[in-house]
């Protein structure tokens, strides 16, 4: 055989393996597909809280069919086109932006805790003590006040009592084990009730539905710091 027809035919037989190896890729992407179609069918079925704790929040990535959440490490986001863009910074479209604000492996986990919390959502942050921030900084600005359990974890005593009033939100510590010091200690300027699931680390259990409803009546949310118990119990 002449060098131009042996090059000829391999360049063929390399031609019909790479067909070959695009339509297994096919064929692979259409089985991964339908499976993730099946799961994410399952994922609206009523699921226990032993398979909510692996699967929740979580739809397997369509290309590849990883069960694994997959770690995104990325910062930014590569939009359609400048009108996506524009949706996206204005808010009218929702999706990724910027890591800092969304991720999709943050989210499968923001998911994952509401679904086993019975939550509407969930927000995930990088420490205990930035949740706990948030959550008053969101709702209280200067001249407001929250009133909390004086049982609490040290890092949080010292934000209400030492950090929390540089900024002018002074919070009113009571004695959690009679409900009625809540409402007692209640201003037109209160934001917030604050307790914990389990102080820490007088392990005390505070009368969550008698709080909860003091709550209520005013109006006000009662926050819940539930580091310590496991999610189950709280
Ligand atoms: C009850 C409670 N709340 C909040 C925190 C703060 O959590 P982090 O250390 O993640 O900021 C702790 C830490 O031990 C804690 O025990």
């Amino acid at each position: 055989m002449s060098k131009s027809k042996k090059s000829f035919f391999k360049r063929i037989f390399k031609n019909n393996e790479k067909n070959d190896q695009q339509k297994n890729l096919t064929d692979q992407n259409k089985d991964n597909l339908e499976r993730n179609e099946r799961l994410t069918n399952v994922s609206e079925r009523k699921l226990g809280f032993d398979t909510l704790q692996v699967h929740a929040g979580q739809t397997p990535d369509p290309v590849t069919g990883a069960r694994a959440v997959p770690i995104y490490q990325t910062t930014s986001y590569v939009f359609k086109d400048t009108a996506q863009a524009e949706g996206r910074f204005a808010l009218t479209d929702a999706g990724n932006i910027y890591s800092r604000l969304t991720n999709p492996t943050t989210d499968a986990f923001e998911q994952r805790v509401a679904a086993l919390e019975g939550g509407s959502a969930g927000l995930a942050t990088a420490s205990g003590a930035a949740a706990i921030t948030y959550a008053i900084q969101n709702i209280a600005s200067a001249g407001d006040e929250i009133v909390s359990a004086s049982t609490l974890y040290g890092g949080t005593y010292h934000l209400f009592a030492e950090t929390l009033p540089k900024f002018g939100i002074n919070t009113i510590f009571v004695d959690p084990d009679d409900p009625e010091n809540f409402r007692k200690a209640i201003t037109d300027k209160t934001k917030a009730l604050f307790i914990e699931t389990l102080g820490n680390p007088g392990i005390n259990v505070i009368d969550f539905d008698a709080v909860g409803k003091i709550a209520a009546e005013n109006k006000i949310p009662l926050i819940v710091d539930s580091t310590f118990p496991a999610l189950k119990i709280s």
